[in-house]
């Protein structure tokens, strides 16, 4: 297995950000988990299917082919090979794709996929069950919580940058949401490591928690080449 720093927490804790920061200044190649579960949840979308109909997510998922390749550094993620990195994050897909990351024939398909990334490549992996389910003996493992206010702020900000107008309080509304989900479903739940480092970004800048986890990942490659 390559070196593999699991970075687990909530939507709008910072993951994205600061894993792609950390990326570039340890060499490790940056893996965001929820491109594949939010490219599901496109092609469903795209084919009409409903999160509640089973039997035509299995179809789907027989021939679905999802890959995250790098390009200038950066992900790209090729749904069927058409490049779907930017689709992928509209506020439609945002809304359904919770619902679809519960469905566990979905995540058999997605997580083997991820375990193999990690298998000969020294990653930055980042998602909800990472140190949990798809690296349970990572080398690092991280959860990064924040407060759903400031994430709501976070995530309007983000919003607001990319032209999309949705009011502040139907941000709060949707990421409320979204955690009930994610921490209470049967497969797969948000929860933290018992063996991750828990940092609470609410009050931090990205610089801070970069830091922060750059120089967990030093020590631990000093204790390994010892
Ligand atoms: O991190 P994100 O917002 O792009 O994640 C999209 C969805 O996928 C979100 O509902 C959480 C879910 N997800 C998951 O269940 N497991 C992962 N490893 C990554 C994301």
């Amino acid at each position: 297995m390559g070196f593999v720093v699991a970075v687990d927490g909530p939507a709008g804790s910072g993951k994205g950000t600061v894993t792609k920061e950390i990326a570039k200044r340890t060499n490790l190649i940056n893996v965001d988990t929820g491109a594949m579960y939010r490219s599901v949840t496109l092609e469903c979308i795209n084919n009409d299917i409903s999160s509640t109909d089973l039997e035509k997510i299995k179809q789907i998922l027989e021939n679905i082919d999802i890959q995250l390749i790098r390009k200038d550094g950066n992900q790209i993620v090729l749904l069927n090979g058409k490049d779907v990195t930017k689709e992928i994050r509209t506020p439609k897909v945002d809304s359904e794709v919770a619902k679809f990351a519960a469905i566990k024939e979905i995540r058999d398909k997605v997580t083997p996929i991820q375990q193999k990334m990690g298998e000969d490549l020294d990653i930055i992996m980042e998602g909800r069950d990472i140190g949990t389910v798809v690296f349970p003996n990572a080398d690092v493992k991280i959860f990064l919580d924040c407060s759903v206010e400031e994430r709501a702020r976070r995530r309007y900000k983000q919003n607001q940058e990319k032209g999309i107008n949705i009011s502040y309080e139907e941000v709060l509304e949707s990421i409320i949401k979204r955690h009930i989900l994610e921490t209470t479903r049967e497969v797969a739940p948000l929860v933290q490591p018992k063996d991750a480092k828990y940092i609470d970004s609410t009050n931090m800048s990205i610089e801070e928690v970069v830091n922060t986890i750059v120089e967990i990942i030093n020590a631990k490659k000093l204790e390994i080449e010892k």
